[in-house]
């Protein structure tokens, strides 16, 4: 019966909801393929699907269709934190059924949901006969979107992980694997991204341009050269395209979120969080993560950083440098660090007890140095002895260009690093605990099914200032980075010219990163006697919540400018911000979001004088009312930037 489709060619049309976005699937001669198309424009041309299989035929030719199922889904989902309450999951699915016409017969589906603004898709491996666990060697999926096609791109496989600039290229110059959400415009002015959703298990996906010049996978690779050791069934993350007219349309791409599964479990013990930290007085040289004349994380400082939290109206604390490990090299050291034993001046009794009494949080900090077995052999222990001291929040780290998982060198984004990852955030989910993960996996909205992973660092953040961050960087993340989820930036750094680490912003821009980089869990990074002499300023950082109700992005270009406002989730006020890059610029912004209300406008914009480079504390603060459908304009200096508390008053 399936040997009446060889030789046949077979297109089947998914529309979206709104049949703007329409996806193909062919069935040519016994190999498949999907195309896209937006308003009938092609923006993927044909692209090749399947795998190379190790010790088994590749599984992508010889197939015949064996049936189809489509529905339609249309559904409200609500989010339990984030920067929105309610996302939309509305989409046409079409499954393809496929079974191979000669031996070994294996049967695959392909599954393809459609939205008004995506196309995803997923690979579904049935088991069957000896074919029960497999190793993939390759993932043949294709993007073929036209070689003239704009990229931002950060490299994969480098030693700093996700942590790089973004650069701008045509896509027929990528001459390296690039790291997904890959940014792209297409000559007919399409904005899309590639990313993938729900990445377990598996390789992370990366793209590059392969020897017949098609932007192809790249899943990364395990120290043992093939791409994943899978049980079957098995089915692959959600392969995404994400689609918009414009730039800022992009932005508000929820689709990643849709993907993943619903909460697995009660997570109502989970709360985003705002938080100083016994860290970037280490950065500047004030204080050691080792112990010694200046260690940092001594009872004392923390007693102290408590006491300020308090004042400052911030909840958590983060204390780096408490225990075993710091001493010498510690990235060759890290090997051995203790993550149940702390230095002798560091008494975590004592300071989470205090903490209590101040009803400050403890963010715990555990740097593994992507010492992974040494990790997993102390996790359990590690988590149970925060969890004893009442302690609701880790940061963990995985310094080091590569990890050691099993006694082998793994990337962070290889199977083995994914797997490890998500061991750390089912165990902190069963003691209750949130994570912020520094050089994590990137995000892939699994956040949804596991909300106590309220955040990642995962890009270059502050911390590469003075040096390497440009003002630009700040206006890529937003297209690019952050559409795999939130992100902690350490924002909120005041003292901006000291010479050990001078940064490269003006003061209202670090007011503005709190809204327009998103994290569950959000930084403010100096240190409190800073925020003691800027109390005008700081008023900003201790208003705005960590959680929103809506976002609305409201006007931007790649690089160049980010402007976006969002809605407390437990109040009626609202946040907007904006960046720009090297560039000043005047925006206007039109209110026409608002409801009703009339509302005292709190605005933090760079003074007439502002510069990034010669004179950053430069600020205009300033109270403004402000209704529905009001017109305000605002400067942005170079490297500058602007934050708005609406505070809505009848
Ligand atoms: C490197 C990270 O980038 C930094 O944020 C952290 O403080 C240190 N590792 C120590 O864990």
């Amino acid at each position: 019966m399936l040997k009446n489709f060889i030789g046949r060619k077979i297109e089947k049309d998914i529309f979206s909801p709104d049949e703007n976005v329409k996806c193909r699937f062919i069935l040519d001669s016994g190999k498949i393929y999907y195309s896209v198309y937006k308003n009938n424009e092609i923006i993927i041309k044909p692209s090749a699907l399947g795998f190379l299989i190790c010790g088994e035929e590749p599984l992508f030719d010889h197939f015949g269709l064996i049936r189809t199922q489509t529905k339609k889904h249309h559904e409200t989902i609500e989010l339990q934190w984030g920067e929105n309450r309610y996302i939309k999951n509305n989409y046409t699915e079409t499954a393809f059924y496929l079974a191979e016409n000669k031996n070994p017969y294996r049967i695959m589906t392909l599954r393809f949901r459609v939205f008004d603004d995506a196309v995803a898709f997923r690979y579904e491996i049935q088991p069957q006969n000896k074919f029960r666990r497999i190793t993939i060697k390759d993932e043949l999926t294709e993007f073929n979107v036209d070689l003239n096609t704009t990229a931002w791109k950060i490299p994969a496989y480098q030693p700093d992980r996700y942590e790089y600039n973004y650069e701008k290229t045509p896509v027929y110059n990528l001459d390296q694997s690039v790291h997904t959400p890959l940014t792209l415009c297409t000559p007919n002015g399409y904005y899309l991204s590639i990313h993938e959703a729900a990445l377990y298990n598996y390789g992370s996906m990366t793209l590059k341009l392969d020897k017949n010049q098609n932007l192809k996978t790249d899943i990364t690779p395990l120290s043992d050269h093939t791409k994943a050791h899978v049980d079957l069934p098995f089915k692959t993350p959600w392969r995404l395209i994400m689609i918009a007219d414009s730039a800022i349309g992009l932005t508000a791409n929820q689709t990643m979120y849709a993907l993943n599964d619903p909460p697995k479990g009660d997570f109502g013990w989970v709360k985003t969080l705002k938080f100083i930290g016994i860290w970037w007085a280490m950065y500047v040289g004030e204080w050691t993560w080792a112990p010694g004349d200046r260690h940092g994380a001594t009872t004392e400082h923390a007693r102290e950083y408590i006491d300020a939290a308090v004042k400052l109206g911030i909840s958590g604390l983060l204390i780096e440098g408490w225990n075993e490990g710091w001493e010498g090299d510690w990235l060759e050291n890290g090997v051995n660090n203790e993550f149940t034993i702390s230095t002798p001046d560091f008494d975590l009794d004592e300071v989470s007890y205090y903490a209590d009494r101040r009803n400050i949080e403890i963010v715990g900090h555990h740097e593994t140095v992507g010492f992974v077995d040494n990790y997993e052999r102390q996790m359990e222990s590690a988590y149970n002895y925060y969890a004893k001291h009442g302690i609701h929040y880790i940061k963990t780290g995985y310094s080091g260009s590569m990890m050691m998982v099993n006694g082998r060198r793994e990337f962070h984004h290889s199977q083995a690093g994914v797997n490890h990852y998500q061991k750390t955030v089912e165990l902190a989910a069963k003691k209750h605990i949130c994570l912020d993960i520094h050089e994590p996996i990137k995000g892939t909205g699994i956040e949804r099914t596991w909300p106590n992973l309220l955040s990642r660092e995962g890009a270059r953040g502050q911390e590469y200032e003075g040096g390497s961050l440009k003002p630009s960087h700040a206006c890529m993340l937003p297209y690019t980075r952050l559409l795999a989820g939130g992100m902690d930036y350490t924002s909120g750094i005041f003292d901006i010219r000291n010479s050990a680490k001078r940064l490269s912003t003006t003061l209202a821009r670090q007011l503005a990163y709190f809204v327009t980089i998103y994290s569950g869990m959000q930084m403010a990074a100096d240190r409190p006697f800073i925020y003691e002499k800027f109390p005008e300023a700081f008023k900003f950082i201790r208003d705005i919540p960590t959680n929103f109700e809506e976002t609305i992005p409201l006007a931007g270009e790649i690089g160049e400018y980010f402007v976006v406002a969002r809605k407390d989730r437990e109040s009626l006020n609202w946040y907007i911000g904006g960046v720009t890059n090297e560039n000043d610029r005047n925006i206007y912004i039109d209110f026409n979001f608002l409801d009703d209300g009339i509302y005292q406008a709190e605005v933090y914009a760079d003074g007439k004088d502002a510069h990034y480079l010669d004179n950053p504390l430069s600020i205009d603060i300033k109270k403004k009312r402000i209704v529905r459908g009001s017109l305000i304009n605002l400067y942005m200096a170079p490297g500058g930037g602007f934050a708005i508390r609406l505070k809505r008053i009848k």
